[in-house]
């Protein structure tokens, strides 16, 4: 088994450093930055748009991972193209042709990946498996970060993995987000999980940011 990436998320970082949290982030080894795009509507919080990806994406050589917890996301998929996603999550909820979506995604030349709130099956992605290279789990309610894990997302987790499994596409990478740290790292990649997003539990680590990716680093390898 590979190690697992660690994702940081900016809603947790201190936004008037966000340059030194991103450059902090990327020297402590983390694999990719997430970034949580929110606009008032899908979810009841308002964050970034895609001048913040771009400034992120400007500060570190770390692949931008960009989720979408916006209504109409299709509006918005070139610009976050432009910012210089890697990825760009979009959620089922929100996608009414979830299949153009992805395909759209994939022609700006970003890689694709979807993701469901907890309370909607993950059966209902069976069908676009062959289209992503991302399958995300939430584990909280999207719109707020420090919230509490939802424990049910682990054998969602599962549940994904015999899914790719089943399209022969081991590659795609399945995501969990929030409520994620050192004490669940573990039973997280041991379900399936290949990256581990992490806001609270870096940025907001007692002893810094290294410290909270170290500590991801470790549990998640079972040390
Ligand atoms: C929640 C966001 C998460 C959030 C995670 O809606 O999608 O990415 O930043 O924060 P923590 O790790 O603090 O739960
Ligand atoms: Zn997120």
């Amino acid at each position: 088994m590979s190690a697992v990436r660690i994702a940081p998320s900016i809603l947790a970082a201190d936004l008037g450093r966000l340059g030194d949290e991103v450059r902090a982030a990327e020297a402590a080894g983390a694999d990719w930055i997430h970034v949580d795009v929110m606009d008032g509507h899908f979810v009841p919080n308002i964050t970034f748009g895609p001048a913040v990806a771009a400034a992120v994406r400007r500060a570190t050589e770390l692949p931008v991972d960009v989720h979408l917890m916006i209504e109409r996301p299709d509006a918005f998929l070139e610009a976050f193209a432009d910012a210089g996603a890697h990825v760009i999550t979009v959620h089922q909820e929100t996608c009414p042709h979830l299949h153009r979506t992805l395909e759209r995604i994939r022609e700006l030349g970003v890689r694709p990946g979807v993701t469901v709130n907890p309370a909607t099956p993950v059966d209902t992605l069976a069908d676009v498996v062959p289209l992503v290279d991302l399958i995300l789990i939430m584990s909280v309610n999207p719109g707020f970060g420090g919230q509490a894990f939802i424990p049910g997302s682990l054998d969602r987790i599962r549940r994904v993995g015999a899914l790719v499994a089943s399209h022969g596409r081991a590659g795609v990478e399945v995501e969990v987000d929030g409520g994620v740290d050192a004490g669940n790292a573990r039973a997280l990649v041991e379900a399936g999980t290949t990256v581990l997003v992490a806001g609270s539990a870096v940025f907001r680590h007692p002893d810094g940011v290294s410290a909270g990716v170290q500590a991801l680093r470790d549990a998640a390898a079972g040390h």
